[in-house]
């Protein structure tokens, strides 16, 4: 502090004397040679020049002094110190220490003296940038080039380090694929800097660059490298297949890995390779007649990301088709139906189509047939059926191992067969009808027909009414003994129709009550009304 509290009071008294003075900076590596300027704003040459170092006098010589010769105070042997004839002072393999102020006053001609200050900045480095990535796993990380590869997920450790003197800025920086560089993080005054990331993701693939600056010179220096981030997919490869001709194509594909996997078609369990790529897509083309049923292909991923022991593949066991449903269908004259047939085997794919008749003329959707899958399922609809559509269908599926068919009879009923219901019904109509056509005589007659023999003739028609059910037999039973008493042999003027359902007798009341006041012209049609006279 004292030494630059003089070195101002000598620059200010400098200033006053209205001499002339420079001052200047210079900058030197260890081992250089330092040349510090004293007189250097005119064009004649000072007579002598003295230096001080830190306002110690080190040296003083010039073109007119007996220094100019050997043996001189300028410049004794082995001394690295040395003034030149124009005044500045030379200092050979210049030192760490050599570091400092300089001060020089040069006695021009008319003597006049001249000052100048120095400033001699001994800087080095940056030196030995490094940069050293460790990511914590298991396998080779770096390719030949000096490219790092590092797996998805793993952390990963930065070390950046310099050597520059008298001090140094060390800085991480990244440039990733889209985006431009940026700083990760860095400090000043370090030997080194460190940086962790844990759970490396692929948009952290790029260069890493150490970028050190001494923070004298400013001279910049930087080591690069650069990161690939390895990553396979959770997912096995997907197997598929396509026919070309005789040929069946077997394609095998896994995406969403980097760099490209390495996939293999093999057979099972000979083992034999059938092709071989790194690629994210093989496909082998087989003869078709080369496949047999039982016949096992497998792709199988191979991918550095993969631990040990982990298994990407994905099988192929040829099978024959199978198609299977009903083999029997009945359909109505008029209506529609639909055919149903799955195809859940066959390995390759089938192609399944439906047939019809014996030339197994294959059926395509018109005004007719519609033919639809739906996955496993393949159906067959027919509209507006007609007794020529009766006959031999087939669900046909084929792969290249063979051909496989599903055989449905479709039997069609013309719509008579319904006749039989139809008269059914038209004789429980008739039996209600005669049943009316009764009562009407009856009560035409009340007065001469018995009760007696009405009650006759109720019971046969109870007998007659076979969807009678039991309970409302004990109704009737219990409804005789309500019958008034019989007071001259001839009785009854009003017939009753009670409408008795089999399930609730308090229905029956009700509906009893309801139809209290009807005649017997509005009875209903329907089977399952009792008729009771009283
Ligand atoms: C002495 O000074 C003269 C003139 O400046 C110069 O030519 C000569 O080389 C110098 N001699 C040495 C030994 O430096
Ligand atoms: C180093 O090799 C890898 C793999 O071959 C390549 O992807 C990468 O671009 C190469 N890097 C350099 C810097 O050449
Ligand atoms: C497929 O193999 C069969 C039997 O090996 C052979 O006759 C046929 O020519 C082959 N097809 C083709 C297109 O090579
Ligand atoms: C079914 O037949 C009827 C009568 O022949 C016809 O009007 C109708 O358009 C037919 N429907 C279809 C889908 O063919």
């Amino acid at each position: 502090m004292s030494a630059i509290a003089l070195l101002l009071l000598c620059f200010c008294t400098t200033v006053v004397s209205g001499d002339d003075s420079t001052e200047s900076v210079v900058t030197a590596a260890p081992g250089d040679v330092a040349l510090l300027p004293c007189y250097n704003v005119g064009n004649v040459t000072p007579t002598v020049t003295s230096w001080k170092k830190d306002e110690i006098s080190i040296i003083s010589g010039g073109a007119s002094s007996p220094s100019n010769t050997s043996g001189s105070p300028s410049s004794s042997p082995g001394s690295r110190l040395e003034v030149l004839p124009d005044g500045s002072l030379s200092i050979a393999a210049v030192e760490r220490g050599d570091g400092a102020v300089y001060l020089c006053a040069s006695t021009l001609p008319g003597n006049n003296t001249f000052h100048a200050r120095v400033v001699l900045q001994v800087v080095s480095g940056p030196a030995n940038v490094s940069l050293v990535i460790d990511p914590v796993q298991k396998y080779p990380t770096v390719l030949p080039n000096g490219t790092y590869t590092i797996i998805k997920g793993s952390s990963v450790y930065f070390m950046c380090s310099a050597f520059s003197y008298p001090s140094q800025e060390l800085t991480l920086a990244f440039t990733g694929l889209t985006n431009g560089s940026r700083s990760l993080v860095n400090n000043t005054g370090q030997p080194l800097l460190e940086y962790r990331t844990e759970n490396i993701q692929p948009s952290a693939q790029g260069i890493y660059s150490c970028i050190a600056q001494n923070n004298v010179s400013h001279q910049e220096t930087n080591k690069s490298a650069e990161v690939l981030v390895y990553y396979a997919s959770d997912r096995h490869p997907e197997c598929m297949w396509t026919q070309d001709s005789s040929f069946v194509l077997f394609h095998c594909s896994w995406f969403g890995v980097y760099p490209a996997p390495m996939l293999n078609w093999t057979e099972v369990p000979s083992g034999r390779i059938l092709a071989s790529e790194v690629a994210d897509r093989l496909a082998v083309k087989i003869n078709g007649s080369l496949l047999s049923e039982g016949q096992t292909l497998r792709c199988t991923a191979e991918h550095l990301a993969l631990h040990k022991g982990e298994d990407r593949s994905c099988t192929f066991t040829l099978k024959t088709p199978y198609p299977h449903g009903k083999p029997l269908a009945t359909a109505v004259e008029g209506t529609s139906i639909t055919l149903v047939c799955s195809e859940t085997t066959s390995t390759p794919p089938a192609v399944t189509t439906w047939r019809r008749g014996l030339k197994q003329e294959v059926i395509m959707n018109n005004s007719k047939y519609t033919v639809t899958a739906e996955g496993p399922s393949f159906q067959l609809t027919i509209v507006n059926i007609t007794k020529e559509d009766e006959g031999v269908y087939f669900c046909h599926s084929e792969n290249p191992l063979g051909a496989k068919e599903l055989e449905v009879y479709l039997t069609v009923k013309s719509s008579s067969a319904y006749t039989g219901a139809v008269i059914g019904l038209f004789i429980a109509v008739l039996i209600v009808g005669s049943a009316i056509v009764i009562a009407k005589t009856v009560y035409s007659s009340r007065h001469k027909i018995c009760l007696g023999k009405i009650i006759f003739i109720i019971l046969e028609l109870g007998d007659v009414l076979s969807l009678v059910e039991s309970d409302e037999e004990q109704i009737y039973q219990a409804t005789v003994p309500r019958l008034p008493p019989v007071s001259n042999g001839c009785q009854t003027t009003l017939v009753e129709i009670h409408r008795i359902p089999s399930t609730d007798h308090e229905d029956a009341e009700m509906d009893n009550a309801n139809s209290k006041q009807q005649d017997t012209t509005e009875t209903t049609e329907e089977p399952e009304d009792l008729v009771i006279f009283e």
